[in-house]
């Protein structure tokens, strides 16, 4: 058999870790093994039937056919006016995207704008699929480390030292996965302060979690909160996680004109639209009742303090309380160095993560994946019960460590 292709851009990536540890945690559970998995990354509850129905009657109405690139024109009226609404930001029809994820909104952007020896800055920790969407386009990704103290969020001056003549973008993701960490209005504009003094710097603003915020903690956007960036920012979310749709493939972006073209014109030659049927069930969201998310936060904020409060109290870890999202992103660094009963050094968070999930049964994500070490990230979309079993592993294994 010949060797199979692989070209350049294959070479430079590598396959989603956190896929990786969540089909790691579900062909032990194959073998027997008593496995919880924290690796997870959508929400653990059920599209809202609404949006089920309006999917339905999409089909029944024979919306099955192909659709403008980049979405229906009523799906693209109902994420403008979701910008108004929620966001205070105006965007014409041709300012909008659609596409099958946020994933594929992101892989637009990059793909139409990204040349070879382009940089663009990501903080640390970060969401594993940046870093190589850019390498896939042939550019460089340069990351700012965030710092425990400061909860997670970069600073001003990082992000200054960080920008050369060679950025093209930052990429912003508020709140953020895996650290759960959100910017403030007033983060958000000293941040927007260096960028306005480097004019060839554009912002991809990931607000994917948007929704889900906690306790006073109110949302904002960076071309909302800088009107002066408006013309060089893309303002990405998506249906997957504040709707539970992860599996409809519904992204959406607002932004200039002729940004927008050029991702529709890399839309039509890969993934073209979302599902047609998607696109009607997206629109009902977007458009419908928005009260159940009151309940969904609520349910999401018991269980961050739960894990938030029974990591802390694990020996050696630190965890500080993020805003938002369902992620945590607890410190080891206190438990560098130390073995485990089986022999096993934790001289990394890989091999921490590798030891817990032998010992414990308990699969996490290590922070290398996510680029700043040495973290573990928890998901917390999962049953409090489960959380609250996990969490004691966690707890016990820490505790046998010396
Ligand atoms: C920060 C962030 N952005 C974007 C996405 C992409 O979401 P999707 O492609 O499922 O819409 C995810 C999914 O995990 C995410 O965590």
């Amino acid at each position: 058999m010949p060797p199979a292709p692989v070209s350049a851009a294959l070479r430079r990536i590598k396959p989603s870790p956190t896929m990786a540890m969540t089909a790691k945690a579900r062909a032990l559970r194959a073998e027997g093994r008593d496995v919880i998995s924290l690796s997870v990354g959508e929400p653990d509850f059920d599209t809202p039937q609404h949006i089920k129905d309006a999917a339905i009657r999409a089909i029944q109405a024979g919306h099955t056919k192909y659709t403008d690139v980049d979405g229906v024109p009523e799906l693209k009226d109902a994420v403008a006016a979701k910008f108004k609404r929620e966001n205070g930001l105006d965007y014409a029809r041709n300012q909008i995207t659609t596409a099958p994820g946020g994933k594929a909104v992101i892989f637009a952007a990059m793909m139409a704008t990204l040349d070879e020896g382009d940089e663009v800055v990501i903080p640390a920790p970060y969401w594993v699929s940046y870093p190589d969407i850019v390498l896939m386009c042939g550019a460089r990704p340069v990351s700012i480390a965030a710092r425990l103290e400061d909860g997670y969020k970069i600073r001003p001056e990082a992000l200054a030292a960080a920008i050369t003549p060679r950025t093209k973008w930052l990429i912003l993701n508020s709140p953020s996965n895996p650290s759960g960490a959100a910017y403030s209005r007033d983060e958000l504009a000293a941040l927007a302060d260096v960028l306005i003094a480097h004019p060839q710097v554009w912002i991809l603003a990931d607000d994917m979690y948007e929704h889900l915020v906690f306790g006073d903690f109110k949302f904002h956007t960076i071309a909302e909160v800088a009107p002066a960036l408006y013309d060089r920012t893309l303002t990405m979310n998506g249906a997957s996680k504040a709707y539970c749709m992860t599996g409809w493939r519904v992204g959406y972006a607002g932004g200039p004109a002729d940004l927008i073209k050029g991702m529709a014109n890399v839309m039509t030659q890969s993934t073209m639209h979302a599902s047609s049927i998607s696109q009607w069930a997206a629109v009902a969201a977007l458009n419908g009742p928005q009260d159940f998310l009151v309940g969904f936060r609520k349910s999401f904020e018991e269980r961050r303090d739960l894990v938030v409060s029974m990591l802390n109290q694990a020996r050696g870890i630190s965890c500080p309380t993020p805003q938002g999202a369902f992620y945590v992103y607890p410190s080891i660094a206190a438990l560098i160095g130390k073995r485990a009963p089986s022999g096993a050094v934790i001289d990394t968070d890989e091999a921490f993560i590798g030891a817990l999930l032998e010992a414990e049964g308990v699969a996490a994500v290590h922070g290398g994946a996510f680029g700043l070490s040495p973290n573990f990230r928890v998901s917390y979309a999962t049953a409090p019960a489960v959380l609250e079993d996990a969490c004691a592993r966690i707890q016990r294994f820490c505790g046998s460590l010396s």
